[in-house]
This record gives C-alpha cells, structure tokens and sequence, in this order.
C-alpha cells in the first residue's frame, strides 16, 4: 500500500511503500541508513545487508543523494525517530539516479543556496516555511469566507497607478503601454460597491529599488474592502485576521514550527489579540524619547519601526499618519485635516509593517483635488472617481502583505527565503 510519510505512524507494523527521494544515505558496510523523504514527510529506511536479497543491497548502493526512489517495508516503532517510526526496507527501486547534489552538508552562502532555489526548497526547514505559507494562505482566505467577503480578483495589466508613480513597473501593451498593478484596491472599491464586502489575493509588483530585507519587487498581497466599514471597524477586522491566522498556525503547522525552531512565544502572545493602538504623534513623540531624529511629518524608516516595535510585546496599530506622506486615496479626518483616517500595523521582533489600510476619501471633489495634487491622469482615474457620483459611501479597506507576514510567523531574516521563487532588485532566476 502507498501511503504519505506524514502518516507513517499510524501503519507501525505494516508493510508499506514510499514513493518519494533519498535525501540522505549512509552505509556502514552491514547496514545502510536512508533518509527518505516524500514532500510529506521524513523517515529512515533501515537496509540491513543480511536480511534483504543481493537485488535490493545492490540497487541500494546505486542511491546518491536525492535520487528519486519507491522503497517498500514495514514500519517500525523507534523512540529515537522524531516520528516516532522507522522503516525496514524489504525492496528499494530506484527510479532516477541523482547526479552529484550541490547542495551539501557544508555551509553555503545565502547567494548560492539563492541561485540553487529549485533544489534549496527540499530541505527540512525550507519545506517546512512553504508549508506554513500555504497554510497562512489558506487561514487568511477561510477567515474572509466565514466573514462574508467575496473574492473578486482584481487585473494585473492596469492602465494607471495606485501607489505612487515612482516604482511602477512599464510593460508594452500592443501599441501602448500599461503597468503591472502595485494594488488591487481600487478594483475592489467598485467591487465592494456591488457586492458589499470584497478581497482580491494575488501578485502585486513594486520597482522600489529597495535592497532591504522587507522588500520584494513582486510580492502576494491579500486586500479586503468593506462599504460602511469606518477605519475603526477596519482595524478591528485586521486584528480579527491576524488572530485567526495565528490560531491556526499553532493549531495546523506545530511541527513545522518546531522544525524551523520558531520561538512562538510572541505567535501565542499576538494570537490573544488586544493590539495596542497609537497615534502617529505619539509614536514620533515615544520615538524621539527612544533617541530616534524622526521628525512630526516624517515616514517612518524601517529602524523607527523596530525601534517601536520592540517596546511591545504584541502587533501595534499606528493611525493617523499625515496626509502629505500617504497614498491620494485616504480621507483625512475632518478633525484633524492633515492627518489621515489609516493605519499601518506593525509586526513584533523588528518585523515592522505587515498591513496598510484606510478609511477612503468619499467625497468626489476632494478625490479630485487630491488626485490633482498628486498629478494623477484624471482620465485614467475617471472610472474610479464614478464610484463617488453614483452612490457614494463610506468605505474602508487594507492591505497583507503575504510574504512581510509569512517572514515574522517562520522568524526569517529576510523576506526571500518566504515564497517559492523571490523577485528582487538583483534576482529574476531561477
Ligand atoms: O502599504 P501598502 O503599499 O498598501 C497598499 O498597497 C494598499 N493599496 C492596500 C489597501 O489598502 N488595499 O502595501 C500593503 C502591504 C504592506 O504593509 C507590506 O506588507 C506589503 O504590502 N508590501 C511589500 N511586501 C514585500 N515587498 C514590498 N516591496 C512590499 N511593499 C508593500
Ligand atoms: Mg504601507
């Protein structure tokens, strides 16, 4: 019977068979040990010489080094196994002979094992960092299900920008040209207008020439948008998300954490919810007391944001950010006109911005004046400034990034190592 890895316990004393790569080996002469794995999971394969026929001794001395293989056996209790189990291989039948692997047990530069991705992401911890973003995927789209939110995908090719026009990427668009979308947001701000509360996840692309351990040139960004939701409920329903995401991180991907050696304590912390919620003045105030030169005004750098995210112990809200350094679209607040109804959400540990969101301008002569401001083509903005001649409403909205969020949940150093193939300002390959 084939059967996953990951199950392997629940055979013990079965006869089983395993189609998958030998990850490692070593023979001692009488015995070899196999180290298989099968995308599932891992196991050791135990070949003693005396107890298998000469086939499978010699087809077993023909494995290198992530040979691909079927390996048939019984499993067997062994306290000393993480698993618990181990296999006693009867029949081993190699299906591809690995030439010469590249990735060794010696240490390897972040650049090689960069270069090397397509085989880097076999091994234990890297594996096991896919696995918890497929699994922070998953938690984020079950969240918005259970929410009531739609998923309407939002286009790639746009014709204008949503972010700022300084890192937008330019792609010949038959005899004109577009731009590879920085955002979905303004999509969905027509779409929660027909359908109330919508989100969009897909690849967004930023030409920030940023060398920065935060930045990806494109990247996955899960974007939720809600008609009548002020940016009060919009924060509540990002510190809602995150909980439910962190839930079932500890709940689903425990072991993954364990191989990676996560210290989840701050996870467990954060996963009460309760997010301290701070004024954009109090934060440069609490910055400039921790001896930052921040001034009223300025954008936080990234090491104001580990500055003041290592005072917590849980992820911070930061609200009210000026208008004069956010994007065209947040309204400011009719009390306080040059600040904006948003915030950003900050993650523990240094991780710093995870989400941006907003309350948006409703008010079609105020978006005008601001799209103006910003020397934004009004006519490319024509559809989305229709959203506010017909029927216009509060609304609110935010973004996640996926990779920011997956980097602080694993406790990488760098956003690279937290999706399958990383785009940067140095990397297009593999
Ligand atoms: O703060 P940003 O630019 O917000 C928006 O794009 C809004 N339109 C979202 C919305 O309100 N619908 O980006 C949102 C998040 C950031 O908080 C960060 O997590 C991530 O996207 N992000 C990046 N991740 C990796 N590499 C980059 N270059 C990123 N730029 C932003
Ligand atoms: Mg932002």
């Amino acid at each position: 019977m084939v059967i996953d890895i990951k199950n392997a316990a629940q055979h013990s004393g079965k006869e089983v068979e395993f189609r998958g790569w030998c990850h490692n080996l070593r023979s001692s002469g009488s015995i070899m040990f196999l180290q298989l794995r099968d995308g599932t999971g891992r196991i050791q394969g135990v070949v003693p010489k005396s107890e298998v026929s000469a086939e499978t001794w010699a087809a077993a001395q023909t494995l290198t080094i992530e040979s691909s293989v079927i390996v048939r056996g019984v499993i067997k209790d062994e306290i000393r196994a993480p698993s618990g189990v181990e296999l006693v291989v009867k029949d081993v039948q190699p299906v591809s002979i690995a030439a010469e692997y590249p990735i060794g047990k010696k240490e390897h530069g972040i650049d090689f094992l960069m270069d090397q991705r397509h085989l880097w992401m076999r091994s234990p911890r890297q594996e096991a960092i896919l696995r918890i973003r497929d699994e922070i995927s998953f938690a984020l789209r079950e969240f918005f299900k259970l929410r009531g939110f739609v998923l309407t995908d939002s286009p790639i090719f746009t014709p204008n920008a949503v972010e700022g026009t300084t890192d937008l990427f330019e792609v010949k668009y038959f005899d004109d040209k577009a731009y590879l979308s920085q955002s979905g947001q303004l999509y969905l701000e027509a779409t929660s207008a027909a359908l109330a509360k919508t989100y969009c996840f897909g690849p967004v692309f930023r030409s920030e020439k940023s060398k920065t351990r935060r930045h990806l040139t494109e990247f996955w960004m899960l974007e939720a948008e809600a008609v009548y939701m002020d940016w009060l409920e919009n924060m509540r329903l990002q510190e809602d998300m995150l909980v439910h995401v962190l839930r079932r991180i500890l709940r689903e991907r425990r072991d993954d954490l364990k191989t990676i050696e996560r210290n989840t304590a701050t996870l467990e912390k954060a996963s009460e919810g309760g997010f301290p919620r701070i004024h954009y003045n109090e934060a440069v105030a609490q910055l400039q007391k921790l001896g930052s030169d921040v001034k009223q005004g300025d954008d936080f750098g990234g090491d104001d944001e580990t500055i003041l995210t290592k005072q917590y112990e849980k992820p911070i809200f930061i609200h009210h950010y000026p208008a004069a350094i956010k994007a065209f679209y947040m309204k400011p607040d009719p009390n306080e006109p040059e600040h904006v109804l948003n915030n950003d959400l900050l993650a523990p540990e240094g991780y710093g911005e995870v989400i941006g969101g907003s309350q948006r301008i409703d008010d079609l002569a105020l978006l005008e004046k601001r799209l103006e401001e910003h020397k934004l083509p009004k006519e490319a903005f024509a559809w989305y400034t229709d959203l506010r001649r017909y029927g216009s409403v509060p609304h609110s909205g935010f973004g996640i990034g996926l990779e920011r969020t997956v980097a602080w949940v694993c406790g990488l150093e760098h956003v690279r190592e937290s999706i399958p193939f990383a785009r940067t300002l140095n990397r297009l390959t593999p």
